[in-house]
């Protein structure tokens, strides 16, 4: 008999050693590796997936020609919230494995329990396998979501084949797993939640949702740093992998997409908890200017662009003197390094001075920006906070900035001046690029006023 072997797996990022190390090579965290079992070699012949699906192969499955493949008519089913398809790409695909990461606390379970309903209305039975609440807890937050429903099955289990036998026999069209940290196979000895079993869990998902069409929805912890806890290899996995972000002291939540193999990513999908559940933002500009200070320095709005939707947010900077020898950078909601790079162009190509200067930047709202077009903003805040002098509140800004100080050309500039327009900004600060484009291609049609700017020097001499 093949004995049990063990191997040593980084818990962030799924590297695996064969003994201990203090540092992973994988992605250089420490202390993160843990002893797991992994199944022995001969075990594993018999039993191992990709051999199963191999010999079954030999009788069912065959290369076929490319337009003779069958595929069913509905390809995607609404999930009865708008702002949950659009970050979908339309909808949920049938057989398709969707990974839900999120904060603890967030509102996954409460997102996932809203839309299982409605996928599964009029269409069949749709299973809620939860390891982290009792059924009753569930039917609790049902009831608080006005969800009444005999097609959605509530099923509390951790064991992998139980779980398996039990969508066998219910054949439901949808399942959720809450979550894959509580789900263990009994292939493998390793703790749930351990790499090896994450690994494993996701896996067989994988394959029973191929092999039946069923959809599945995973959902998984985030570590500290923001990573699906256990291996990053999850991502590759599975069809679709979203986050939904949003701090917890902030009503909106942010759903987002970074891998999606039936649709564009970075769309997001924005929500307002509420005692109701979670409700869509239709507006979401407007919710987040709703309590911008009129007239202060150092508040800037500017227009992001996220997927195929233009937003504005508001950005906000503090520059203060330090007193304590350095001075500190502090960053939400924006790239720190993009800061610092920043405020090293202000200093250099604008002549700010800014090295004996504490600077906090932060996105109100708690939404990511990852966006170069942010980069204007940015400087137009930090430039207003430490002159002291506030930007026109009916003035938004975008714009990337380069290394020696010259203001480059977005994307989508008009669709950010249109939702500009309809919050009514009357004054737009833009690369000088963008704005000739604009007058060649919409002649007339903007109704707001563009300041075309081509140097830092430009933008500090405009606001
Ligand atoms: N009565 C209520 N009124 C308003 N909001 C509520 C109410 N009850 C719960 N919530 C919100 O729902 C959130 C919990 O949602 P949910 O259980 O879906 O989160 P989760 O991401 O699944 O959490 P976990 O990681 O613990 O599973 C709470 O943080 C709270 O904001
Ligand atoms: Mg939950
Ligand atoms: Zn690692």
């Amino acid at each position: 008999m093949a004995k049990t072997k063990t191997a040593f797996f980084c818990q962030e990022c799924g590297f695996r050693s064969p003994k201990w190390l203090g540092k992973c090579n994988g992605c250089e965290a420490w202390n993160t590796l843990v002893e797991e079992t992994i199944v022995p070699v001969g075990a594993d012949a018999d039993s191992g997936r990709w051999i199963a699906v191999g010999s079954k192969a030999q009788g069912e499955n065959k290369p076929i020609p490319l337009d003779k493949i069958e595929v069913s008519g509905e390809a995607r089913t609404p999930t009865g919230s708008s702002e949950f398809d659009r970050v979908l790409g339309g909808g949920v695909v049938a057989g398709s494995v969707i990974l839900i990461g999120g904060d603890p606390g967030i509102g996954k379970s409460t997102l996932i329990l809203q839309s299982l309903n409605h996928l599964g209305k009029g269409r069949g039975k749709v299973l809620y396998v939860s390891g982290e609440e009792s059924a009753a807890q569930i039917r609790l937050r049902a009831d608080r979501l006005s969800i009444q429903s005999d097609h959605l099955y509530v099923l509390a289990e951790t064991a992998f084949e139980e779980i398996i036998a039990h969508a066998e026999n219910l054949k439901p069209v949808a399942i959720v797993v809450d979550s894959i940290q509580t789900v263990y196979t009994r292939r493998m000895s390793s703790a749930p939640g351990s790499v090896s079993q994450i690994r494993e869990v996701a896996a067989q998902l994988m394959f029973y949702a191929k092999r039946s069409n069923v959809a599945i929805f995973i959902i998984g912890h985030v570590t500290k740093e923001g990573a699906i806890a256990g291996p990053r290899v999850l991502e590759h996995i599975v069809d679709c992998v979203l986050y939904f972000e949003g701090g917890k002291d902030h009503a909106y939540r942010i759903l987002r997409g970074v891998k999606n193999r039936f649709g564009a990513i970075n769309e997001l999908g924005i929500f307002e908890m509420k005692g109701v559940g979670l409700v869509e933002v239709e507006n979401p500009s407007g919710l987040f200017l709703s309590e911008r200070p009129k007239d202060a320095a150092g508040s800037v709005v500017v227009a992001t662009q996220e997927g195929s939707r233009p937003m504005l947010v508001e950005l906000q900077a503090l520059v203060s003197s330090s007193y304590l020898g350095s001075a500190r950078r502090m960053a939400l909601g924006v790239d720190p390094n993009r800061v610092s790079l920043l405020l090293a162009i202000l200093e250099k190509r604008a002549g700010l001075h800014l090295g004996d200067q504490d600077v906090f930047v932060n996105v109100v709202s708690g939404i990511q920006m990852n966006e170069p077009a942010i980069d204007l903003g940015i400087i137009a805040a930090v430039a207003s906070s430490f002159r002291d002098r506030p930007i026109d509140p009916e003035t938004i800004v975008f714009g990337e900035v380069g290394l020696a100080g010259e203001i480059r050309g977005i994307q989508k500039a008009a669709q950010r001046i249109r939702e500009a327009e309809k919050l009514g900004f009357k004054r737009c600060i833009l690369p000088k690029r963008n704005e000739t484009q604009l007058r060649e291609e919409e002649k007339g049609k903007i109704k707001i006023e563009l300041v075309g700017v081509a140097q830092i020097g430009d933008v500090l001499e405009v606001i």
